[in-house]
């Protein structure tokens, strides 16, 4: 068993760590990416569907397409397609995303959407069902994934959906950006100490949020659903700008927040929300830049990225710290993060 794992006490652990490399892997992919979009009719609409932690890759996308293609895009859990569906036409591409490609809700959503519109699976799982049924497929190549609680397969994914974007737009500069993310996650992942420290101080919390916008709410959905189902403790990932409309009457000292807080538009706006959580006693773990100073002053914790990743990248390499802190949180209330109590690593009922 510990040889599976490569010397690392879990395979979560390992699975972090090997996230450098699996963005390697991944970038290789770009001339396979760019013969599948070629075989793509035209489309006027981009329907993303997925659960779980690839749902929040779909997230990624929504804003990926919309931004640099101008696409209309909708995100849409599996299991909630079927209310979705009449509006499914042939100027419509549905992208699933599934690590497993033998998720139930997911397959039931493929069926469907075959009968309508062109369908793109992006799977891990070489020759799985999904890779079957939809009419294109993209391989995220992360390698065997044990660990219940995705990680490399979520990098691999969004590394996928931005060399599809970048396909698809020609966006040059954007792929040369990706480039530098392996380096950038091999710091975090040094910086590993840094994150068992904030683990421990934090590891006796019963509630935890994690805010973003843009680009970085997904990040928050993705940090507070490790959380949930590693440490039991409640996550709840919140658009920074929703708090006042509801949980900023949880928020005491408590509670501890979470802020993904890159260098970009976003910014100035959540490090007010960091103020407001502040003014009602919350202790604020920060991710931002190094070069933050700002941030860095008004967090109780920060965790640094260089301030060459921008806004639009970093919901690769920023959610590698959160994975990390998770994992430790895990590790300290003496649960065993490979194997969460009630999930299963891949859901074949509806
Ligand atoms: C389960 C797993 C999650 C995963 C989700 C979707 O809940 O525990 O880690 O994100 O299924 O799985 P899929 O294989 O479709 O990506």
């Amino acid at each position: 068993d510990m040889a599976k794992k490569g010397g690392y006490k879990h395979f979560m652990l390992k699975e972090i760590h090997e996230q450098p490399e699996v963005v390697k892997n991944t970038l290789m992919e770009y001339s396979e990416i760019e013969k599948v979009v070629q075989n793509f009719s035209d489309f006027k609409r981009v329907c993303f569907v997925a659960c779980g932690t690839s749902y929040h890759a779909s997230l990624v996308g929504k804003y990926l397409f919309e931004t640099l293609l101008g696409i209309p895009t909708d995100v849409i859990l599996s299991s909630e397609f079927i209310f979705s569906e009449p509006s499914l036409d042939s100027d419509t591409l549905v992208i699933f995303i599934s690590q497993s490609g033998e998720t139930a809700d997911t397959l039931k959503a493929l069926k469907v959407a075959n009968k309508k519109s062109e369908t793109l699976v992006i799977v891990n799982v070489l020759g799985s069902t999904a890779t079957r049924e939809a009419n294109h497929v993209i391989y995220s190549r992360a390698g065997p994934e044990i660990g219940v609680a995705a990680t490399k397969t979520y990098v691999s994914q969004l590394v996928c959906i931005y060399l599809l974007v970048i396909a698809l737009s020609d966006d040059k500069k954007l792929l040369e950006e990706i480039k530098k993310v392996p380096d950038r996650m091999k710091s975090a992942i040094e910086d590993e100490e840094h994150i068992i420290e904030i683990a421990k101080k934090y590891k006796d919390a019963t509630d935890f949020f994690f805010i973003g916008r843009g680009f970085s709410y997904p990040t928050a959905l993705e940090g507070s659903l490790k959380l949930k189902e590693i440490t039991y403790i409640h996550g709840e990932g919140y658009a920074a700008g929703e708090l006042k409309h509801g949980p900023l009457a949880l928020i005491d000292d408590d509670v501890p927040v979470l802020a993904v807080v890159p260098p970009g538009q976003s910014h100035d706006k959540t490090l007010g929300n960091i103020e407001e959580v502040k003014a009602r006693g919350a202790s604020v773990i920060a991710v931002g830049s190094s070069e933050d100073t700002v941030l860095r002053s008004e967090a109780h914790d920060f965790i640094g990225f260089e301030a060459d990743i921008t806004e639009m990248i970093s919901p690769i390499p920023y959610v590698v710290p959160l994975q990390l802190l998770s994992y430790h949180i895990s590790v300290e209330r003496g649960i065993d993060p490979d194997k969460p109590k009630n999930l299963a690593k891949c859901v074949t009922v509806e």
